[in-house]
């Protein structure tokens, strides 16, 4: 049963889902003229950002020409279901810039400044094309105020609709992966550039409004509440999330707060409070079994929200967005761990391109037999493998690692990319193994990594050429033996 059960879980999953960077050079003044050079920074000509990030997948996602260091989000919602909005980014220029883009589909722009002058722009589908004179290396605040009634979006990579979601309970939230951050506040939407985040969720008093990270502040008004969130590690805009409730508790869980040595909080609907299924306590002694195995955990706080008309669950850095149907499964405790994985892989370690979306679904997947073995032991472990392997037969899962684009979480991304992991653990023993995890979450933690990135540090570590397993178990047709 257990078993069975656990393949249930990454089925569901599956079956349901069927750069740049970089500081640019220092500060000096730059004068308005171009065809002398003076002592720029950069004698590159000023142009526009370019309108993507170089994401060979979804090229439309991400822009080209800034670095954002911070996104202050302010979000004020009504319970005639609008949302009046104001989003302030601080970005860094990263070549001269005679304009640049913002991903953003959807809602009324009401203003755009930037530095506090208002500044020229049109909308182009996705983009947000904005006209604007900024020097490389130049610091600068694009203040974007916007409203309307949030609509979702079709993603391109999954079938169903992502970015903000209603509930049955008038619930509002936000699940963005992979291309949907930019649906609810304008964005440079891609992992490639992560940056701090700080929410304020203002709602109708009685309403609960939470965002990803620190609750630092609630401050109530007349008829109104506003809940201030503090995101303090750097985050790909897809993770972050906003969720409103009625009447929802914040909920502090001491015993996994003390066992991990991270606070944990969850975010649930009244009837959850008292009666949560059993392994939402086992918070704690999760992360202690990834810490072991992974290395640190990366943020500073965990915890889930739960919430109605949502089937799956999306790893949203430091609050894991649960569907209801997802915690009252027999395999919860499956998704609860592979979500806690995420946080390391995902989350603190993020993908370079979206191509490489195994580097997260087949590590988080390969958590869920860590826990197998954790509660089970090792022969617990192999018949797991064992199942998984033969349904990953069955199914015929073509190499992990191209997903279709239009399918990118298919089953072979969640079960034929754990098994890349099985694979790699037997072939070089478990200290070396576990070694290569830390070493990898350790080395990309805040960042990014490729496919290539991890096999790198699996033969460092191992002192091996590993590339006849990684060719065969990630882009061989047949699923090696
Ligand atoms: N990353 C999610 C997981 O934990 C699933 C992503 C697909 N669903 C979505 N709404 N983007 O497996
Ligand atoms: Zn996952």
């Amino acid at each position: 049963m257990r078993r069975s059960l656990a393949i249930a879980i990454i089925l569901t999953i599956a079956a349901s889902c069927s750069g740049q960077s970089g500081d640019s050079t220092t500060t000096s003044v730059t004068t308005a003229s171009t065809t002398t050079s003076v002592a720029t920074t950069s004698t590159m000509p000023f142009a526009p950002g370019a309108p993507g990030i170089g994401d060979s997948y979804y090229p439309g996602l991400g822009n080209g020409g800034y670095d954002v260091q911070h996104y202050d989000l302010d979000l004020a919602y009504s319970s005639d279901g609008t949302v009046d909005a104001d989003v302030v980014i601080t970005a860094v220029a990263t070549q001269n810039l005679s304009g640049l883009n913002l991903d953003f589909v959807g809602w009324e722009v009401n203003d755009l400044t930037i530095d506090g002058a208002e500044v020229a722009f049109l909308r182009d589908g996705d983009e947000l094309v904005i006209t604007h004179r900024i020097p490389s290396g130049e610091h600068f605040k694009i203040d974007v105020s916007y409203g309307g009634t949030p609509q979702p979006m079709q993603s391109a990579a999954i079938p169903i609709e992502v970015g903000w979601l209603v509930g049955p309970e008038s619930e509002q939230f936000v699940v963005a992966e992979p291309d949907a951050a930019h649906s609810w506040f304008p964005a440079n939407d891609h992992p490639l550039d992560k940056a701090t985040f700080s929410f304020a969720v203002t709602v109708p008093t009685g309403l609960t409004g939470v965002a990803n990270g620190e609750l630092t502040e609630i401050a109530e008004d007349d008829a109104t509440t506003t809940y201030r969130w503090s995101m303090d590690t750097p985050m790909a805009p897809y993770l972050a999330t906003v969720v409103i409730g009625d009447g929802w508790q914040i909920v502090e869980d001491p015993v996994s707060t003390e066992e991990a040595g991270v606070p944990i909080r969850n975010v649930l609907p009244s009837d959850l409070v008292d009666d949560a299924p059993a392994a939402l306590a086992q918070t704690g002694e999760m992360i202690n079994v990834l810490e072991e195995a992974f290395g640190p955990y990366p943020f500073d706080r965990y915890g889930i929200v739960v919430v109605g008309g949502f089937q799956h669950a999306l790893e949203n850095q430091t609050l894991s967005v649960f569907g209801r149907a997802m915690v009252d499964a027999p395999f919860f405790e499956y998704v609860h761990i592979h979500e806690i994985a995420h946080q390391w892989f995902g989350n603190s370690v993020s993908v370079a391109q979206w191509s490489d979306i195994w580097l997260n679904e087949g590590f988080a997947t390969f958590s869920e037999l860590l826990w197998v073995e954790h509660l089970h032991g090792v022969g617990a472990y192999r018949e797991e493998v064992a199942n998984r392997t033969q349904a990953a037969r069955v199914a015929g899962y073509g190499p992990p690692a191209s997903p279709p684009p239009d399918e990118l979480f298919n089953g072979s991304v969640y079960i034929r990319g754990a098994l890349v992991l099985v694979a790699l653990r037997d072939e070089i023993g478990d200290d070396v193994f576990f070694e290569t995890l830390r070493t990898y979450t350790e080395r990309y933690a805040d960042g990014n990594a490729t496919t290539v990135d991890f096999i790198a540090v699996a033969e460092e570590v191992s002192g091996r050429d590993l590339t006849g397993l990684f060719e065969a178990w990630l882009y061989g047709q047949e699923l090696p033996d």
